[in-house]
Order: C-alpha cells, then sequence, then structure tokens
C-alpha cells in the first residue's frame, strides 16, 4: 500500500481489495479524512444490498469521516459528495455531472456511478463512510445500456490518480464548509438534481407509490407529493424517476 503525497487528507492507494468501503471499516483508527483508492475491486458493494461491478479502469475510492454532526444529519453527506464529484468531474474532463436523488451520478440519463453512505455507531461517537465508484474507462458488461462513463462521454482516456486528487481536494474543501456554507452547496446539488420536477415511484419494499419530486430539503431529503395530495419528505430507500433506467 502507497501513501502518495496528500496533504492533509492522506490518500491511500491499493491494486486490488474487495471493497474500499469494507476495508476502511477494517481501519478503525485512521483519521478524519482519510481515503482509499483502489485499481479494482473484487467485492464492490452498491446501495440497498446490490453489488457494484469494479473492473480495472474506474475509479473505486471510499473516504472515512468522523462528523461531529449527529446521525439524522448525515443524509447530507451523501449530497455532500455528489456535488464534490461534480465539481472534479468538470474540473478534470470539463463535463457535466447530473445527481439522481440521491446518490447516483449520472451523464445524458446514463448512469455513470453511484455513491454508497455507511454509518458506524461505536463509543466513540459516529464514523461515516463514503464510497464513490465512477466509470472512468471501461463500462462494465452487465449494465452497458444504463450506464456510460467518462471515456464513452469525452472520448478522452482519464488519469484516476488524477481524478481522485482532484476529488479529494473538492471533498475536503466541502467538509470544511459543511456547515457554514451549506445553503450554497444544497443549491448547486438541487440544480444539477434531474429527480426535481420528475413524476417518480418512491418504493419501499413491495410498495411502489407515484409522487412528483418537488425540491430538496435543508437535509438533502426529497421533498414529494403523492397523488392524494399527500406531502413528506423521502430520505432513504429507492426512488425511480420515470424516463430513467427502465422506469416507463
Ligand atoms: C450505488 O450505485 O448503489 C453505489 C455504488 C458505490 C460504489 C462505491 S465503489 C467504492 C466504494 N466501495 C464499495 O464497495 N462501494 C463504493
Amino acid at each position: 500500500m502507497n501513501t502518495l503525497p496528500t496533504s492533509p487528507w492522506q490518500l491511500l492507494t491499493v491494486s486490488e481489495v474487495d471493497s474500499t468501503n469494507s476495508a476502511l471499516k477494517r481501519m478503525p483508527d485512521v483519521p478524519h479524512g482519510t481515503m482509499l483508492l483502489a485499481a479494482r475491486q473484487s467485492g464492490g458493494r452498491g446501495r440497498l444490498g446490490r453489488s457494484f461491478a469494479s473492473p480495472e479502469g474506474g475509479l473505486y475510492l471510499s473516504v472515512l469521516l468522523r462528523p461531529q454532526a449527529p446521525p439524522e444529519r448525515l443524509l447530507h453527506l451523501t449530497a455532500m459528495a455528489a456535488v464534490a464529484v461534480r465539481r472534479a468531474v468538470f474540473a478534470c474532463c470539463a463535463l457535466r455531472v447530473d445527481i439522481k436523488w440521491t446518490n447516483d451520478l449520472v451523464v445524458r440519463g446514463k448512469k455513470l456511478g453511484g455513491i454508497l453512505t455507511e454509518l458506524l455507531t461505536g463509543a466513540e461517537g459516529t464514523t461515516v463512510l463514503i464510497g464513490i465508484g465512477l466509470n472512468c474507462n471501461t463500462l462494465p458488461g452487465e449494465v452497458k445500456e444504463m450506464a456510460t462513463s467518462l471515456r464513452a462521454e469525452t472520448g478522452q482516456e482519464v488519469s484516476t490518480p488524477a481524478l481522485a486528487q482532484t476529488l479529494r481536494q473538492e471533498l475536503q474543501a466541502l467538509d470544511r464548509e459543511l456547515l457554514t456554507k451549506q445553503a450554497l452547496w444544497l443549491e448547486e446539488f438541487s440544480a444539477a438534481c434531474i429527480t426535481l420536477g420528475k413524476t417518480v415511484q418512491v418504493i419501499r419494499g413491495e410498495s411502489r407509490r407515484t409522487a412528483r419530486a418537488l425540491s430538496i430539503d435543508a437535509e438533502g431529503g426529497l421533498r414529494v407529493r403523492y397523488e392524494d395530495g399527500e406531502e413528506a419528505t423521502i430520505t432513504t430507500g429507492e426512488v425511480s424517476v420515470r424516463g430513467m433506467y427502465g422506469y416507463v
């Protein structure tokens, strides 16, 4: 394992690991901001227990945070990470990334990558792992119709270590202004959030309810209005957007 010269957040790199989130979980004593970048993952994980195909050529990175905020305010860390990814991809590839609430990174309606945020609560408080996966120079076979990659969008090979360094800077900057500039970056999140204004299905186990996506609240939650007029804030689970990923 190498330590790249970064300051003050450290970026560790490995060639292969099961999952960068799982590997960081096995390093409980590392400081706030420690990041782990893998060239490939043998057991990459997505949200809702799904797997995340992670062949060489993608960016697979996790950051460990020890936030001061209580666990119920942690949803906005996923939103913060999405904003950091947008900024980093724009800086490195001049490409605009959209966000499908809450954790999908999308270009032209196709999935570029995703974010997996996990919480560990213990005697010393809350530890958060934010894992980011992006298709950079390859497109994993099983997701081709609904997915895209940076290379497919720009026609250029992407340096994943360079993108990881830029992402580190963006994440670190956002982490510093997490509370002081929250309104600003949530505005950026909302402006990039393609879920807003769309018909969505809110999926909870077997239940599916159709709603209109209205806005993002101060914690990063999704305000929706169901067909019967009831309004609610969605903070977990799955929200499908009509017209995307096969939902017609
Ligand atoms: C999703 O689309 O559901 C989220 C995908 C998150 C994938 C990243 S890759 C780095 C980190 N390690 C993992 O096992 N998962 C996240």
